[in-house]
């Protein structure tokens, strides 16, 4: 490969690691760039460069992504290349005959790669739906949020940041890891979600507190490194959570994303935002950060007509991020807006 191809065809490389090590879906993927690249290029150098990032890269070595993600993707990529080149590439065969072999388990894995060189990786479920809950998967406006704090760390360092419906924990991983809080509560209401979620805290490297619903109950905690933060699981249902429960975690932030996905989650979220923004900390309310697809205009208006009535003020609604997402893994379909809100005082 002759110099000048060889720089932009790295350029390349690290969308296709990035994309695929997340398991971003296909059309996300500059397949149009890789095409012409071909096109250009005489060897194999190029293609055999995105397997060792993509599916040979040691991340996904170590924790896979879905088979049929993985089948898919070879797939696309052999036929990028049959429609360039007629000699066949034995590397690109024998990696689709390997994920060929494979079983499909019920878990699989999504790493994304954070800007500090570090990575977070899930195991998350390998169906959108399943255990009757939509948190065994990381949705886009977790991927949004996470982007977000990364850029705005200032927002969440040395604080205390209680998250709503965590998840996965994509949103949550990402902060303990780039944005330095002193303290994060991840909370959902699913056993099962809670299950995973200690898992893939544990699986980053984190250590967990054992107390699950008060952190600010051990301040004098002295086992804990001060360099990482204090993080905590919290089984937390807004439909039955009481007051004085809510008032234990004295959160300086509050954040959750994709939790507007149905009017009838809406009121009950936004009964514990009002009982939060009504716990002073030093005299100051929390910030919160709403992360949300808009899938239907209806359960948006709800949402904010619902926090009107509750008398918790929305201040910078859709002003924190605007419609078009800016981040390494932004690029999803149209509609897939993130919105923000901030302070609730
Ligand atoms: C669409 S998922 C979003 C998960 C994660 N935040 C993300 O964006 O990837 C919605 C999450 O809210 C949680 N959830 C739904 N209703 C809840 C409730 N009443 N109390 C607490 N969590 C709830 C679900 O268990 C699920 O984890």
């Amino acid at each position: 490969m002759a110099p000048e191809e060889s720089a932009e065809a790295e350029s390349l490389l690290p969308s296709f690691e990035r994309r695929f090590l997340a398991a971003r879906t296909l059309r996300s993927f500059p397949w149009q760039s890789l095409e012409e690249k071909l096109r250009d290029s005489s060897g194999p150098e190029l293609l055999l460069n995105i397997l060792q990032k993509t599916v040979k890269h040691p991340l996904c070595v170590k924790h896979p992504p879905s088979v049929k993600y993985a089948r898919c993707f070879l797939s696309e990529l052999i036929r990028k290349h049959e429609a360039v080149h007629t000699e066949p590439l034995d590397e690109l065969y024998e990696a689709l005959a390997e994920v060929l072999m494979a079983e499909e388990p019920t878990q699989c894995h999504r790493s994304y790669l954070l800007p500090s060189g570090d990575s977070v990786t899930l195991s998350e479920s390998t169906a959108i739906i399943s255990h009757g809950t939509t948190g065994l998967v990381t949705w886009d406006a977790a991927l949004y949020l996470a982007e977000w704090a990364i850029e705005n760390p200032a927002a969440f360092a040395h604080r205390t940041v209680l998250e709503l419906g965590s998840g996965a924990g994509l949103t949550g991983l990402a902060i303990c890891k780039t944005c330095c809080p002193s303290t994060y509560v991840f909370s959902d209401c699913h056993s099962c979600v809670l299950e995973q979620l200690r898992g893939n805290i544990l699986l980053n490297g984190l250590s967990l507190e054992p107390d699950t619903t008060a952190p600010e109950r051990h301040p004098g905690h002295n086992a804990h490194d001060a360099e990482s933060p204090r993080v905590t699981v919290a089984q937390l249902d807004w439909d039955v959570v009481t007051a004085p429960e809510l008032a234990t975690f004295r959160p300086d932030v509050i954040i959750a994303a994709d939790v507007l996905y149905c009017p009838e989650t809406v009121v009950s979220l936004v009964r514990v935002l009002q009982r939060l923004s009504a716990c002073l900390k030093d005299q100051q309310a929390p910030d919160a950060y709403i992360a949300f697809t808009v899938r239907s205009p209806e359960t948006c208006w709800l949402f904010t007509s619902e926090l009107v009535l509750s008398g918790s003020p929305l201040l910078q609604y859709g002003a924190a991020h605007p419609q078009k997402p800016h981040g390494p893994y932004s690029g999803g379909p149209p509609g897939n807006a993130a919105r923000f809100s901030g302070g609730i005082p």
